[in-house]
């Protein structure tokens, strides 16, 4: 008898044990549960490690409604599966005009740490409240601990008054004759052309150029790039950071023009930059876009989308439609010490709900290289 009861008492915990267990598991195409049984509600954003601990930051959406009530959230883990809420990272304002007044939209953030001045600074897309995606800014805050609070420093269109460090005297003299604001036809192979040369760069100039999806890039030396969807999402920007990471150098490239790419998400591998992207269609989903180049500077190639084969588990989101999800960060597991991943390189992407946008599903993929060296991404229950 008094066998039989310790044996049961056993199973009741065991069976206990392994509940929460099996609840924090994350399964790509499913909600991916916190520490408390809660979705993580951490989007467009990006994950980086300190002290032993990783830290996933990502934009606090309502269940209902579009704009930022909340804040950046953050969540930490100890080994990327079982995360535990943080809470907010970056606060809104409660005063009334203040740049990221609640109300506002935050968007996509990026935190990276400087160890040279030891701040975690966060960048992010931000739209001003009640004007739409009109602002298109990206803005700065920075910390002394990774779940903050972050101080909300400052937010800017880029760039104002210079050139992309490339373009040449010619180029641009001719820029300047660009009419941005006369075009009534897009899409016709001269306002391509017109795009190609620079016509929304001088559009821009005096104000500065627009910045909305972004991400932020840390290259082997430490230097750190900001990628950002400018020129009305039409044309990508590269631009490097200064050494604390809390401004811009001035240093510049036009990636693309006319190609709207969006959601830019960057990996290096064997010396070569792959940069993989979305079209530009809102919330729903369209055909990831991928680039390479030996230089961040560029040129960059354009080449097929990496996305390939069957979705096994939901059959109306094909490769074609980069799985149902929209990138948003490629977390490089060898910089960041992770051992017993599937491959190097994981792709973060979210599957947007717009209806209830708290409740994005969050994708995880492994990228594995195939023979002529290309990135491949299939879809796997799991990374
Ligand atoms: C997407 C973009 C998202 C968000 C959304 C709004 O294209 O990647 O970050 O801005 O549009 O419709």
């Amino acid at each position: 008898m008094k066998r039989t009861v310790t044996t049961l008492c056993a199973l009741v915990l065991m069976a206990l044990c392994a509940v929460p267990l099996r609840s924090y598991a994350q399964v790509n195409g499913e909600l991916w549960p916190d520490t408390k049984g809660k979705h993580i509600n951490a989007h467009g954003g990006n994950i980086i490690k300190y002290k032993g601990t990783f830290y996933w930051y990502g934009e606090n959406r309502p269940y209902r409604g579009f704009t930022t009530e909340a804040g950046v959230g953050v969540y930490s883990s100890k080994d990327l599966k079982i995360w535990k809420d943080e809470g907010i990272a970056l606060a809104v304002s409660e005063q009334k005009g203040h740049d990221i007044e609640r109300g506002c939209i935050m968007e996509r953030p990026k935190v990276i740490y400087n160890r040279k001045t030891n701040k975690f600074i966060m960048l992010f897309h931000l739209e001003l409240k009640g004007k739409g995606y009109e602002a298109a800014r990206v803005a700065f805050a920075e910390s002394d601990s990774p779940t903050g609070p972050f101080r909300y420093l400052r937010s800017t269109r880029i760039h104002a008054g210079r050139w992309p460090f490339n373009m040449t005297e010619q180029e641009i003299a001719y820029a300047k004759t660009t009419k941005a604001n006369d075009w009534k036809d897009w899409w016709t192979p001269e306002w391509r052309q017109e795009t190609e040369r620079g016509m929304y760069l001088w559009r821009d100039f005096e104000g500065g150029q627009m910045s909305r999806d972004m991400t932020v890039y840390i290259d082997d030396d430490g230097k750190a790039y900001h990628i950002t969807s400018s020129q009305e999402n039409l044309t990508l920007l590269i631009s490097e950071l200064n050494d604390d990471y809390s401004d811009f150098t001035g240093k510049y490239v036009m990636v693309a023009p006319g190609g709207q790419n969006e959601a830019p998400t960057i990996l290096k591998h064997n010396g070569t930059y792959w940069m993989i992207c979305s079209g530009c269609t809102g919330w729903a989903p369209n055909e990831a876009r991928m680039f390479h180049s030996k230089s961040i500077w560029g040129p960059w190639t354009q080449v097929a989308s990496p996305f390939t084969g069957a979705n096994a588990t939901y059959k109306n989101f094909p490769a074609s439609k980069t799985f149902g999800a929209q990138g948003t960060y490629i977390l490089d597991t060898k910089s960041l010490g992770i051992k017993g991943t599937k491959s190097r390189f994981i792709f973060m992407a979210d599957i947007w709900n717009p209806e209830h946008l708290s409740q994005s599903l969050h994708l995880w993929l492994p990228i594995e290289f195939g023979k002529d060296g290309k990135p491949v991404i299939k879809w796997t229950p799991n990374f």
